[in-house]
């Protein structure tokens, strides 16, 4: 989730661009930059890790007067947090920043560097600001070089560029990333959000997938995706800047649990392809002589390799056993060489995850993390690393970071059974698609919202809840039941629904609350049979299913979906959002809740 800022107007630029991006700093970066065109001459500047570096590097610049200026903070998704990666990239004569992820950059960089283009970065974004002077080359004029460069281009972007070709103006251009125009008078403002906006313009146009255009001094012009010309017709920005960090939503919680149908199409973007998977980020041959996976790591991350592991195990047929950090370290474990380590962490700063890789490496295990902080300690102790593309996570309450782990352990699964032989070539397919449906899973719909929120309230008492599920639904039954403890403080458990009748029925009545997750594609009867013993002995039943249980004492109905993994993401979604309404009611801060930390660097 990188930040962009842009601005054209008389003002000194840099602090303008500085200030815009410090408002972003709540989207999370590893690095930041800006680049400056005034009285013909470009200049740029870059630096690594906070915005604090970039201001003492550009100490001694101003840049009074006319002039355009494009500024990026940049979440790591193709390629190190490096100074050379950090945006703006360059060209010969021009600057561009980028948020977003140009699916086909490769096949384009190999046809720049056939050329005898020079490449600096590892980034994806740099085949922009080559492109469009490549076409400049040929003749074009700036708008059409721009315009042309930017119908090459396949996934996501929220696009500016700056050129020598064209002083005082900017190109910009939207598809899938969030970019708009803000303006104050002669003054125009470009943002990725707009909170770096607010206090400096009045009024913004949020732009519409496919829309571009470009801006000079106190001129607009917008264009369609059908090339048409189109008006910019703006509103007024939103007053409240806390309120539109969160844009708009009540948490930042409640933003991450809207935002997963979203990130998760970043999580699978370059990865998912027609004809498999792929993982440009592990060396050929990450895999040989790899006869067994031990995934570790703790809390959520601790559910997603449980979920993981049932997905590798039947379909890629390698043997996968989970391990709870904390334990790991000291239970003296027996370490072969031919064990993968797989280490999950959002933060990729957990302490007894961190300190069980190092064991593991130790003992002589390769090792690879799935992680949503580039350049952490854990990424940078292991051999290998699959970024889950979340963006930052705000909420100490894990949610989006959840949904991209579980969507990289599955398409692990894919990756290593298409390399072990153990799929059908149809299997394969029919994965892939339910893979590409799984950003309509996550969609959050305001009657399911609407739902949750009323029934919440019957939930705000009781002995205790029991999340019951089977299969894969037991490791989302742990996870529902944590997300309820965490921010709601009532006590609730995770349990495989097979195990109730092996003591925990023994709590069974009324001031018992059971959530049940009943997937009709995984294992129905026995989980139906299993809520009718509860039901049986009076225990309140939530069914979360897409059939009617008429046993239930509420019912929260989800859709019926061919494949498990997407009625497993449409059911994590309402437990998400149980846990949250419950909480709202209980009057907690559902983002910070009481004595827990984002991210626990200590044993
Ligand atoms: C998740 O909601 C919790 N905040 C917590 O369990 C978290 O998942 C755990 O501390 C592991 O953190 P990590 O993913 O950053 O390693």
């Amino acid at each position: 989730m990188c930040g962009i800022v842009g601005y054209i107007g008389p003002k000194e630029k840099k602090s303008i661009l500085l200030d815009g991006l410090q408002e972003l700093e709540y989207r999370g970066y590893d690095s930041a930059g800006f680049a400056v065109i005034s009285g013909g001459k470009l200049s740029h500047f870059k630096a690594v890790g906070k915005l604090a570096n970039l201001r003492k590097k550009a100490a001694d610049f101003t840049s009074e007067g006319p002039g355009a200026a494009i500024g990026h903070t940049r979440w790591a998704t193709h390629g190190k947090p490096t100074e050379l990666n950090a945006h703006p990239h360059m060209g010969a004569f021009s600057y561009v920043v980028h948020n977003g992820i140009i699916e086909n950059y490769r096949p384009l960089k190999e046809e720049l560097e056939a050329q005898g283009v020079r490449f600096l970065s590892q980034t994806d974004t740099e085949v922009i600001v080559h492109l469009f002077e490549q076409k400049i080359r040929e003749g074009l004029e700036p708008f059409e070089a721009f315009r042309a460069t930017i119908g090459r281009l396949e996934g996501a972007y929220a696009i500016l560029l700056i050129s020598e070709a064209a002083p005082e103006t900017i190109f910009f251009a939207k598809n899938g990333s969030p970019l708009l125009i803000a303006l104050d008078g002669e003054e125009i403002y470009f943002a990725s959000s707009d909170t770096a906006v607010i206090g400096k313009a009045q009024e913004a146009y949020y732009l519409e997938d496919g829309e571009y255009g470009y801006a000079r001094p106190g001129e607009v012009r917008l264009y369609r995706p059908d090339d048409e010309p189109k008006a910019l017709t703006t509103i007024p920005l939103p007053s409240d800047k806390a309120m539109a960090q969160k844009d708009g939503y009540r948490f930042f919680m409640e933003k991450e649990i809207y935002e997963q149908s979203t990130v998760i199409g970043d999580t699978i973007l370059g990865r998912v392809l027609d004809e498999g998977i792929e993982f440009e980020e592990l060396p050929d041959g990450f895999f040989d002589g790899i006869a067994s996976i031990t995934i570790c790591a703790c809390g959520t991350s601790y559910h997603a390799g449980l979920t993981g592991a049932y997905l590798l195990e039947r379909m890629a047929r390698i043997p996968c056993r989970v391990e709870i950090a904390s334990e790991f370290r000291y239970k003296e474990p027996l370490l072969s060489p031919d064990t993968l380590f797989v280490t999950i962490s959002q933060s990729g700063e957990t302490a007894d995850t961190l300190e069980a890789l190092k064991m593991a490496k130790r003992a002589g295990l390769r090792s690879l993390t799935i992680c949503n902080v580039d350049n952490s300690s854990i990424v940078r102790e292991s051999d290998a690393a699959i970024l889950t593309r979340a963006g930052i996570e705000k909420g100490v309450a894990s949610t989006k970071a959840f949904a991209t782990q579980v969507m990289v352990l599955w398409m692990l699964t894919l990756h290593l059974g298409q390399k072990r032989g153990t799929l059908e070539s149809a299997t394969i397919r029919r994965e892939i698609d339910a893979m590409r449906r799984s950003p309509s899973a996550l969609l959050v719909e305001e009657k399911l919202h609407e739902r949750i929120h009323r029934l919440s309230k019957r939930y705000l008492h009781g002995h205790g809840f029991f999340f019951i599920g089977r299969d894969l639904f037991f490791p989302l039954a742990l996870e529902g039941a944590l997300k309820l403890k965490e921010i709601s403080y009532l006590h609730a458990e995770g349990y495989p629904a097979g195990e109730m009748k092996h003591g925990p029925i023994a709590l069974a009545d009324a001031e018992l609350f059971t959530i049940a997750l009943m997937p009709r594609t995984l294992l129905y009867d026995k989980i139906k049979s299993n809520v009718e013993e509860l039901s049986a002995r009076d225990a309140t039943i939530l069914a979360i299913s897409p059939e009617e249980f008429e046993l239930a004492d509420d019912f929260i109905r989800t859709k019926h979906a061919e494949h498990p993994m997407l009625e497993f993401f449409e059911m994590m979604v309402v437990t998400q959002l149980l846990a949250m309404e419950i909480a709202i009611r209980l009057g907690n801060d559902v983002d910070m809740p009481r004595n827990l930390a984002k991210s626990v660097t200590v044993e």
